[in-house]
């Protein structure tokens, strides 16, 4: 795209959300309403104003597959390649700092990160060694705590008496902290000491610290509900000199409670980072105004929101009322819903217009089984 053209592709708010470019900006956003699209763009127009050089600004995504898109759609909008870009995962991120700072947290640049598979030899191994009956305290559990303290930025020196448990008769403690030596000795990290191992090293080595303030003068950060506290403090940490933090999030979409994710830091940036510009984002482009309404009548129900209405943004935004069913159980549902789909056909739709959504996985055998039987294709 040439020229200024990309912000005549904003509305007014998103508008505003991209060019407030100095200064704590927090961008609270519903499902669909150009959250990605936001921070790309702000992105795009740090590189084009020439606030920043392409390395000077540091982009979180949730997903691999999420910054490979940011990097396409930025490349789109400078018109070439972007390069040398600080755009990735939080854990892809700390691994590439980390792999520079090393010998500061005892390993050298060339460790290697374990995936869950090794992480549990290795901790079955710690244990062993320690004499631990491991029938009566499967290493799951103790795996499972130590992760917990590890997304809390605890690391086995900071874990107080008051965070301990009762596991294996009150040994997780020096048991995780046997661990982290061993994982030491062997030159390895896990998944979660990336991000524990580069806020120790920022929280114990002030001018390291100091260095990337100064390199890294923009933070983007996509997804920001789904943040742990161990993430938060990365981010804290790396914004605090400069204040030039963005972050994207709805307050009504955290998914990742189960691993750590604490909503609370949305509720807490406004008091970190104070006179935090605040943009609302509430128009919603993906979905009709029926849908949009019934969304919003379930989610009034949730605690701790920041509060925020959606409005339909697209032009064709009027579309059929949502229905509500109630079925005796799963078969009688995929007879039901095979039979919508073969009336939407001879209607004319295409197959490849419908779409059915499940809350988990296993909740499609019934769909297929049904699909099968009227034949019907499906992906
Ligand atoms: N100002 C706009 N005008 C027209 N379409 C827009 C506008 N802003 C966003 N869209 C479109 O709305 C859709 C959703 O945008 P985007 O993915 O950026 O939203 P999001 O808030 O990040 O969504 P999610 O909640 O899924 O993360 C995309 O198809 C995007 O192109
Ligand atoms: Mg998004």
């Amino acid at each position: 795209m040439a020229g200024d053209d990309y912000l005549a592709r904003l509305n007014p708010e998103q508008r505003e959300a991209v060019e407030t470019l100095d200064g704590p900006v927090l961008i609270l956003a519903g499902a669909g309403t150009g959250k990605t699209r936001v921070l790309t763009t702000r992105f795009a127009h740090l590189l084009k104003t020439g606030r920043a050089w392409p390395g000077q600004v540091l982009a979180v995504t949730f997903t691999n597959k999420a910054a490979r898109e940011m990097r396409e759609r930025v490349s789109a909008i400078l018109g070439q390649p972007a390069e040398g870009l600080w755009l990735g995962t939080f854990h892809s991120l700390c691994a590439r700092m980390l792999r520079r700072h090393a010998e500061l947290v005892g390993l050298t640049s060339a460790f290697t990160i374990l995936d869950t598979d090794d992480q549990m030899r290795l901790l079955k191994q710690v244990m062993d060694a320690a004499g631990v009956d491991l029938k009566r305290w499967p290493a799951q559990g103790l795996m499972a705590q130590i992760q917990r303290w590890k997304d809390r930025g605890l690391t086995a020196e900071r874990v107080t008496p008051a965070e301990d448990t009762d596991y294996a008769g009150g040994r997780a403690r020096p048991l995780y902290a046997a661990y982290q030596s061993r994982l030491r000795d062997l030159n390895c990290c896990d998944f979660g000491d990336l991000m524990l191992h580069m806020t120790e090293v920022f929280r114990g080595h002030p001018a390291v610290l100091a260095d990337w303030n100064r390199r890294l003068r923009y933070i983007l950060v996509d997804e920001y509900q789904d943040t742990n506290l161990v993430q938060y403090y990365w981010l804290r940490l790396l914004a605090q000199s400069h204040r030039n933090i963005c972050c994207v999030g709805d307050d009504d979409q955290s998914i990742y409670s189960w691993r750590g994710a604490e909503i609370e830091n949305i509720l807490r940036f406004e008091k970190d980072f104070p006179n935090a510009k605040v943009v609302r984002l509430e128009s919603n482009y993906r979905s009709t105004k029926p849908i949009l309404a019934a969304a919003a009548h379930l989610i009034a129900h949730n605690n701790g929101r920041l509060g925020k209405t959606l409005r339909a943004g697209r032009k064709d935004a009027e579309g059929d009322k949502v229905r509500v069913v109630s079925l005796w159980d799963s078969e009688e549902e995929a007879r039901m819903v095979g039979e919508r789909i073969e009336a939407a056909r001879r209607a004319g739709h295409k197959l490849a217009e419908i779409a059915i959504l499940v809350r988990a996985g296993f909740q499609t055998r019934a769909f297929e089984e049904r699909l099968i039987v009227l034949g019907l294709p499906y992906r």
